[in-house]
């Protein structure tokens, strides 16, 4: 009994000998790495109370004859020592090609902890950068003889969970992000997990029952708002997180899903378990079931926590973009914040479609004449109907036309294994690719172009080239794509370090081409758009289109700013002004909020990318509200969170760029909320023409979500608004300074 006592405190003091802590620049966060034993471990505590209990670091890398020359691989989880320690400090502003401020402050304590593995001799570097309102750490693999190649198994850093918080969860999926976010207990998950996952979408591959994806937005009992997400998902899987919560024994890799793509399940981990309440990182592997193939020199992504006591720190947090590299971009005059319309809505709600005849059961593009074929009438992407949009955007002040269904390939395109899906470049017959370009250009507005790959990956990549110089002799800056589907080659997914590679080489062959991208169904980001600013949206949630599949919640988008927008802006197409879908079509369904919470949106759901998504004939019936639509702006000089609490509201103040008017939303749950807004923020000594947007007195999204208000008055600094958000409601005001 003396001798284990002994032991423990000779542990003890040796732990303690070489802790290493580093504080956040103002002193509220802060950060404490040591060895317990030989194994790397962080602790992180916010004013004194825990948010990362003892947590260890560390790969299982897979013993596989490829790497590093046929070498028995040893893993990167233990026998270390620290040879090295260094810290440092960085203070920096930097300008946003586009985003909510002007400037961002980039400021950090850094610590980099060099450790040895005495067996093979390697070394590792991991990285600590500790901010006001969180800490990023990341795994660097510096060149050396011994660590060359290597193949990950799994990343295994840990987030011990300092209480069984409350959590706002998506179930951990290889493929998709298209679900109604969870609100329960972390001890809670499992239960609920096989109802939460999304069966019905074109892609799903869960892997665990207590799987969730990041960014994982969290509460405790005592207040703290935590968030767990990563930053820079470059040449790398998309990770996630598997919370252990005592009912397992060991960490689950059985896949289950409605597709064919079925990885082998890796052998377990022989690593301990850590205690319950701990998240353990889950990469997403490719179809080998491997998690990464690294060459070295090269890092992890980083791994993110941001943390406060103030739920709207959480929505004004810079971490994510801070811990990105800077703009890889030399030139970026050509990269635009862009307000659009398109032929897209009235397809997904089914009154038209995308493809153009039903002649044919299948077609091979290579075999087909379309001006051959009876067209069946419905075609959406015809040259008429594409003047009626460009001629709505003309008249109000939108930039730019999506047409979607504009090429051949349509009829037979998702989940049937197609390789040579699309050629991206052949019109329909009924589309006049010249003509409507230059009738938008005559007009001011340009088409936006489309791309749904249907996940044939590499089928894309042989044709992009030709796809963008296409783009570029007709005069589109702009594509939005897509990835319906599980991934061809077969047996990957959707957020797998191949086709995080593929995103990325996308992204950068478009900025080749002087083309912005907006890729649906990619991965979630992880603020890449601060090196690539070209990467101006990305879908990666449930959008609004599933208004038309049945709907979302309406406390949806209170919560997607602190998830999905942590890194980086949604195309998230609101403004379905006409939200009752049977009152012009036949689809039963119906937007869940109120019209006035749909125009919040574009100012509480952050894009420099704004889709106007209803049809111009519904905007005709609410010209007034629409001119909030027209007005308001898409790219900021400053931002105020005034109001947040996830899933229940948001408020926020947006300047606009290069003006001094301002934008307010506020967006609600299905409970309602009353908004005191204090307009401190405003230009002393100046008026401003205020126009509010507000839900009626008796508005509900449900049974009255088209009863709205609209009042003028001047304003000045200092003054009061007080606005009343209906259930499931919302408001917008603009205040243009005179
Ligand atoms: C799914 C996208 O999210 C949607 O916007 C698009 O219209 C369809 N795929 C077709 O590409
Ligand atoms: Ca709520």
């Amino acid at each position: 009994m003396k001798r284990t006592l002994f032991l423990l405190l000779c542990g003890m003091l040796s732990m303690l000998a070489v802790a290493q802590e580093v504080a956040s620049p103002d002193g509220n966060v802060r950060l404490k790495f040591y060895l317990d034993g030989t194994r790397p471990t962080y602790e992180l505590a916010y004013k004194g109370r825990e948010v990362i209990r003892p947590s260890h670091l560390g790969l299982e890398l897979a013993k596989d004859k490829h790497a590093s020359k046929g070498i028995q691989e040893t893993d990167l989880m233990d026998g270390f020592s620290i040879s090295d320690t260094k810290t440092s400090a960085f203070d920096e502003t930097w300008k946003p090609v586009w985003g909510e401020t002007a400037k961002i402050r980039n400021r950090y304590n850094e610590l980099a902890v060099t450790l040895g593995q005495q067996s093979t001799g390697r070394s590792i570097i991991i990285r600590f950068r500790v901010y006001d309102d969180g800490m990023g750490f990341r795994y660097e693999f510096p060149q050396q003889s011994d660590l060359n190649y290597f193949l990950i198994k799994e990343e295994r850093s840990e987030f011990a969970m300092a209480g069984d918080h409350t959590a706002w969860w998506l179930p951990g999926d290889y493929d998709t992000q298209e679900q109604e976010t969870q609100q329960s207990r972390l001890s809670e998950i499992r239960g609920r997990f096989e109802k939460a996952v999304n069966w019905g979408n074109s892609s799903v591959a869960v892997f665990s029952p207590t799987g969730v994806q990041t960014s994982l937005q969290m509460k405790s009992d005592d207040g703290l708002y935590i968030n767990i997400h990563e930053a820079a998902c470059a040449d790398y899987a998309t990770m996630h997180l598997e919370l252990v919560d005592g009912q397992t024994t060991q960490l689950t890799t059985k896949l289950k899903g409605n597709s064919n793509t079925y990885t082998p399940d890796p052998t377990p981990s022989t690593y301990p378990l850590p205690a319950p309440m701990t998240f353990v990182s889950h990469l997403t592997p490719d179809a080998t079931g491997l998690k990464g193939c690294m060459q070295t020199p090269c890092n992890t992504p980083w791994r993110t926590v941001i943390v406060s006591d103030d739920a709207r720190d959480m929505l004004s947090s810079n971490l994510i973009l801070n811990l990105n590299e800077p703009c890889a971009l030399d030139d970026t005059s050509w990269i635009h914040p862009t307000k659009y319309c398109g032929v897209w809505w009235e397809m997904i709600v089914g009154k038209s479609n995308w493809h153009y005849t039903d002649d044919y059961p299948s077609v091979q593009l290579d075999n087909i004449d379309y001006t051959k074929t009876k067209p069946h009438g419905r075609h959406a992407a015809n040259t008429e109907k594409v003047k009626r949009y460009i001629d709505f955007a003309a008249d109000n002040g939108l930039d730019q036309v999506l047409v979607e269904g504009w090429n051949i390939g349509w009829e037979d395109w998702a989940n049937m294994w197609k390789r040579d899906v699309f050629d991206f470049v052949t019109p329909y017959p009924d589309f006049d690719i010249k003509g409507l370009n230059e009738y938008a250009h005559s007009k001011g507005v340009k088409l936006m172009m489309h791309h749904e790959t249907s996940s044939s990956t590499q089928n894309y990549e042989r044709h992009i080239e030709n796809a963008f110089d296409l783009m570029n002799r007709y005069g589109y800056d702009a594509v939005k794509t897509g990835y319906v589907g599980d991934i061809i080659p077969r047996g990957d997914h959707h957020y797998s370090q191949s086709m995080n590679n593929h995103y990325l080489y996308v992204v950068k062959e478009a900025a080749k081409h002087h083309i912005m991208v907006n890729a649906h169904e990619a991965t979630r980001p992880t603020g890449l758009c601060r090196t690539y600013p070209n990467l101006v949206g990305n879908e990666s949630a449930r959008g609004t289109e599933y208004e038309a599949f049945g709907g979302s919640r309406p406390d949806h988008t209170c919560i997607l700013p602190f998830t999905r927008l942590q890194g980086g802006p949604m195309d998230y197409t609101p403004g379905v002004l006409e939200t009752q879908l049977k009152n012009w079509s036949e689809n039963p369904n119906f937007v869940h909020t109120t019209l006035a919470g749909q125009l919040a949106l574009y100012v509480t759901m952050y894009s420099p990318l704004q889709m106007a998504a209803d049809l111009p004939e519904n905007y005709a019936k609410y010209m007034d509200a629409f001119r909030f639509i027209r007005d308001v702006a898409c790219d900021w000089d400053d931002t105020k969170y005034l109001e947040a609490e996830p899933a229940d509201y948001i408020t926020v103040a947006r300047k606009a760029k290069g003006t001094d008017n301002w934008f307010i939303g506020g967006k609600c749950d299905e409970n309602g909320h009353k908004s005191i807004v204090h307009l401190d923020f405003l230009d002393e000594g100046r008026k401003y023409e205020c126009t509010i947007y507000a839900d009626a007195k008796n508005a509900h999204y449900e049974h009255n979500p088209k009863a709205y208000v609209i009042t003028k008055k001047t304003v000045k600094k200092g003054d009061v608004l007080k606005l009343t958000e209906a259930p499931g409601g919302g408001f917008a005001v603009s205040l243009m300074a005179k």
